[in-house]
């Protein structure tokens, strides 16, 4: 994508009432107005609280909140030129249990309360297969136990993904912190074939 499409986007970000875009300083400086309040503030329902981390161009979260309107979904993702086409499609769409956040992940206990969520997603991140980049997979135990910290004590975290590295890599994760102090159970659903890539995204569950 262009620099200048690019940047097209992010101005149209900015006119998105479903967009949410906090500076770095306004989460770990401050409270973040909306920690704790998303289904008050934005959503006013008491619909539970679904995440997609990582969301991209967001088609799963807008996917299945048109599938579950009785559900509040918040795709977050730091490229907002990505998930400006799930924003745009929400509005056209009239989809009012959607809502997007561009943040680091890193951040998202500043974004939401504990126990504040019900699910968490996360399609088809990036595996980070070299030693080095450990950091940013989205399933070692630091992100695991930023995710416990905000799901509440029946809270379901989905990982989908095609990568059997990112798979085993999550399951020992698991089982590491297990070790330490319970997390969770993980279940793991065997695909009926191998996903192929043209379809990751028409089976939502
Ligand atoms: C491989 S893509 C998957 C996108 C989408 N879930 C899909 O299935 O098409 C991973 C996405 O996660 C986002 N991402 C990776 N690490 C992140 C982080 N620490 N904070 C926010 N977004 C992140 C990237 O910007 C990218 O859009």
């Amino acid at each position: 994508m262009g620099s200048k499409n690019k940047l097209k986007r992010f101005n149209e970000n900015d006119t998105f009432h479903n967009v949410f875009q906090p500076k770095r300083e306004d989460l770990v400086d401050a409270v973040y107005p909306l920690k704790g309040q998303w289904n008050q503030q934005f959503f006013k329902n008491n619909n539970p609280l679904v995440l997609e981390l990582g969301c991209g161009k967001g088609e799963y979260t807008v996917g299945l909140a048109e599938r579950y309107p009785n559900k509040n979904f918040i795709g977050i993702d730091i490229k907002g030129a990505r998930f400006w086409r799930g924003a745009k499609t929400a509005i056209e769409n009239e989809l009012p249990n959607v809502a997007f956040i561009r943040a680091q992940i890193e951040l998202i206990e500043e974004l939401f309360a504990a126990n504040e969520v019900d699910e968490i997603w996360i399609t088809f991140p990036d595996p980070q297969i070299k030693y080095k980049r450990t950091k940013h997979r989205m399933t070692n135990d630091a992100f695991l136990k930023r995710y416990k910290n905000i799901l509440n004590a029946d809270g379901i975290m989905h990982l989908k993904t095609d990568s059997e590295f990112m798979h085993g890599y999550t399951f020992g994760t698991f089982a590491w912190s297990r070790a330490r102090g319970p997390i969770c159970q993980p279940r793991c659903v065997p695909p009926r074939r191998q996903p192929r890539r043209s379809d990751r995204h028409s089976n939502l569950l």
